[in-house]
């Protein structure tokens, strides 16, 4: 999906952008985010909602994935909104959308505000954007209605979230009556949560929310998924709330490796579409509006890493290790999840395969590889790697670990790159320490 080639220097180019000139003009490790990519994946959602779902649907980007301004820019020029976990992200967005020039409306519309524990100061914030919040508690629940009566005139819009029973894997998944999850109302409270919204005049409950997991490959459990909330959304609808929102979650994967197989957004869109449709005959209930909040399968593919190659250690008989300038602080994937990652060597693209290596970050932590075993051609120092789909979760889960300051951004389309977070300085990562008096000379 990258819209990537090789050109005449045998170096990848993505976005029409040769990868070896952008580290020489930003530096070196680089994000390099593929707008094209980004936006085709927006559009395969859209469109194929459209297609497939008969009644209304909204796709709204998982911001937890990435959140920036320029992500938030490109996502909502292709008309999704936004799915926020936090007053920060809450506030990325909001700045975005209003550089953007989308009213307070506009902007109220585009946002559903996430989180198992919401402060108070951010339901306050989200109330003040005028966003759906999707309330996965009660306390939160109470909170709301609180916040609603004190103030005349507000009615809050919100959405349930509710622990399905259905837990994925990457390669399994099980369907549990009882489930173990931080996340949402317990089903079983269901009709407790039913009755007390409906006696809040404060909160206009749409509907209803649930997300199963994240790098799924099968259909099933979204199918699933979709049968058990439409019959709750008719339980709720039963109560006399007026649920016109069904949320289905995020969750489709991509692919990593060669091994990885996960269905197309068609595919998925498709199968959850006709889940729905065909719930909500059995059940006898009109079309909600269909709600899907993808991350990884929206920016995923269309980033990549950029590292350029420094020391090597042989082993013999044993394992060679190239390190690179960055590892875990850019991309605490690996260390975290053992997620697998490709490699390419960027600036000699069609060089053979003569070795398998295995590529170690700079930290001072022995876990810190970004790709074990590789198989690669000779490198050299000064050699630019390049990791593939790293436009999910790295990022925005990028730290500062050894005091690396965290690596630049950069947007490639037609051949123009454009920064869109900068390199960290030194002096960024000291912003925030203070250094008390009593120890100054
Ligand atoms: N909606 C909710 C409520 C979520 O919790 C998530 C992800 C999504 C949507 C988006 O899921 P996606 O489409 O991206 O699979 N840091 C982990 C992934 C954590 C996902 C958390 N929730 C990783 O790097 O793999």
């Amino acid at each position: 999906p990258l819209t990537a080639n090789i050109n005449a220097h045998d170096h990848l180019e993505i976005g029409g952008c040769d990868l070896q000139t952008l580290v020489e003009q930003f530096g070196s490790p680089l994000y390099i985010l593929d707008e094209m990519t980004l936006r085709t994946a927006c559009r395969q959602y859209r469109d194929n909602f459209q297609t497939y779902y008969k009644g209304e649907s909204q796709v709204i980007y998982a911001s937890k994935a990435w959140s920036c301004l320029a992500v938030v820019g490109v996502i909502a020029r292709e008309n999704l909104g936004f799915d926020v976990v936090s007053g920060g992200e809450l506030y990325t967005t909001q700045k975005a959308l209003t550089q953007l020039g989308y009213s307070c409306q506009e902007i109220a519309k585009k946002i559903y505000f996430h989180g198992n524990n919401k402060s108070e100061a951010e339901l306050k914030e989200a109330i003040k954007v005028g966003c759906t919040i999707i309330v996965d508690n009660w306390l939160e629940l109470q909170t709301l209605a609180q916040l609603g009566n004190d103030t005349p005139n507000l009615t809050i819009p919100i959405l349930i979230r509710l622990t399905p029973g259905i837990e994925c894997h990457t390669h399994e998944y099980i369907r549990t009556g009882h489930l173990d999850s931080k996340f949402g109302f317990d089903p079983n409270q269901l009709e407790a949560v039913f009755t007390y919204i409906s006696q809040q005049t404060s909160l206009d409950c749409r509907g209803l929310h649930a997300h199963i997991g994240s790098q799924i490959f099968e259909r099933q459990p979204h199918q699933d998924l979709a049968g058990v909330l439409v019959e709750w959304l008719k339980i709720g609808r039963e109560y006399g709330l007026n649920l016109s929102e069904l949320n289905i979650g995020g969750g489709l994967g991509i692919c990593y490796t060669e091994e990885d197989d996960p269905p197309s957004i068609e595919e998925w869109v498709k199968a959850v579409s006709e889940a729905v449709m065909k719930a909500c005959q059995r059940c006898e209930i009109d079309l909600p509006k269909l709600i899907a909040e993808p991350g990884r399968s929206l920016i995923g593919s269309a980033c990549v890493t950029a590292y350029t190659v420094g020391s090597r250690k042989e082993i013999p008989e044993l394992r060679t290790y190239i390190a690179v300038d960055g590892g875990m602080s850019d991309n605490p994937r690996p260390i975290t999840y053992q997620s697998l990652y490709r490699v390419a060597l960027a600036n000699r693209m069609s060089a053979e395969i003569s070795e398998t290596v295995t590529i170690a970050g700079k930290h001072c932590e022995s876990g810190d590889i970004v790709i074990k075993d590789a198989q690669l051609p000779q490198t050299h120092p000064g050699d630019i790697l390049v990791i593939m789909g790293t436009g999910a979760y790295n990022y925005s889960m990028a730290s500062n670990y050894n005091r690396l300051p965290r690596p630049a951004a950069v947007m490639v389309n037609q051949g123009e790159a454009n920064l869109i977070v900068r390199r960290e300085t030194y002096d960024d990562l000291i912003r925030q320490d203070c250094l008390p008096q009593r120890l100054l000379p």
